[in-house]
């Protein structure tokens, strides 16, 4: 069964993702070549270009990607200036002896093994990013990186809005492997640093070809305390089914989301590529099948959990 996965902004890149599984690509090639997809959009501001920045103004991006077949894994964190990180995550996993590399030396690496640096911060979404900050500063924005202080800043505007989009996609080719793959520009006014769940394997972004693959996009705080990806996958290892491991996971969160507000989305497939999602938000949300025999990809509701789950 050839599948594909992503959450609800990843709709333009789903295709692309299935047309190299049935090219005979691998599953970690069409989720890579779907979520370059969305990392390329201009318009999607919690994505690659046009993310909106951390607090100093500055893009960093965040994004893993597995093998389910090895368990070989890449990830980048706070990567600046190349905008599709989860290639460069890709060539970590491949080239390096390393995992994860962040910061300055994600972008020495990107650069050493030939991405072209290029500007992440659009017109638009540096708008978005002044919008939030108090008047003086944001006239006079640029003096914010000699600031001594930047935590109150941050704290002020993260109790006003705690918002973190990111793009999953999840796959599985005709020999059965499995692979998934998450990328995000992270919570924007953040501290600079600062990394969310998707560069975190076993948080954000799991995949094991024995069992299925799981990716989270919300409040990756969260995520991280509870390890959530590599959770859902654990407990079909256990033995429950894909929608069983998912609200399991998603009720090991609920404590946190109750004290802390934010959301969590979760996707994810089982070994023989059954999808399932499933959202906090009382207002739902959807994410994007396509298998082999689609035309199109399906858009399905994210299963929302109960109030009693949600603590
Ligand atoms: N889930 C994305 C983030 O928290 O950065």
């Amino acid at each position: 069964m050839l599948l594909v996965v992503a959450s609800g902004n990843g709709r333009e890149g789903v295709e692309g993702a299935m047309k190299v599984l049935r090219e005979n690509g691998s599953a970690i090639d069409a989720v890579e070549a779907g979520i370059r997809r969305v990392e390329s959009d201009p318009d999607e501001d919690s994505v690659g270009l046009g993310g909106i920045p951390n607090i100093l103004g500055q893009v960093e991006l965040d994004a893993s990607i597995m093998e389910g077949r090895t368990l070989a894994a890449g990830a980048v964190g706070a990567l600046t200036g190349v905008e599709n990180p989860i290639s460069v995550a890709r060539r970590v996993m491949e080239l390096c002896p390393h995992v994860l590399l962040v910061g300055a030396g994600a972008r020495r690496f990107a650069e050493e093994t030939g991405f072209v640096p290029c500007n992440l911060l659009t017109t638009p979404s540096l708008q978005k990013w002044r919008s939030r900050l108090p008047e003086q500063i944001s006239e006079n924005f640029r003096e914010l990186e000699d600031r001594g202080e930047l935590l109150p800043l941050v704290r002020a505007i993260a109790e006003k809005m705690r918002r973190a989009g990111t793009v999953n996609f999840l796959a599985r080719d005709e020999r059965g492997d499995i692979a998934c793959g998450v990328s995000t520009s992270g919570w924007p006014w953040k501290y600079p640093g600062r990394l969310g769940d998707s560069p975190i394997i076993g948080a954000g972004n799991y995949a094991d070809n024995r069992y299925g693959a799981a990716a989270c996009t919300g409040y990756g705080e969260l995520a991280i305390r509870c390890n959530t990806a590599h959770s859902v996958v654990l407990y079909m290892k256990m033995g429950q089914g894909v929608a069983a491991a998912c609200r399991e996971a998603m009720g090991d969160l609920a404590p946190l989301l109750a004290a802390h507000g934010g959301g969590m989305n979760i996707v994810a497939m089982d070994r023989q590529g059954y999808p399932f999602g499933i959202t906090s938000s009382a207002t739902g949300g959807s994410y994007w099948v396509m298998n082999e025999k689609s035309i199109a990809p399906e858009e399905c509701e994210l299963e929302r959990i109960s109030s009693a789950q949600a603590g």
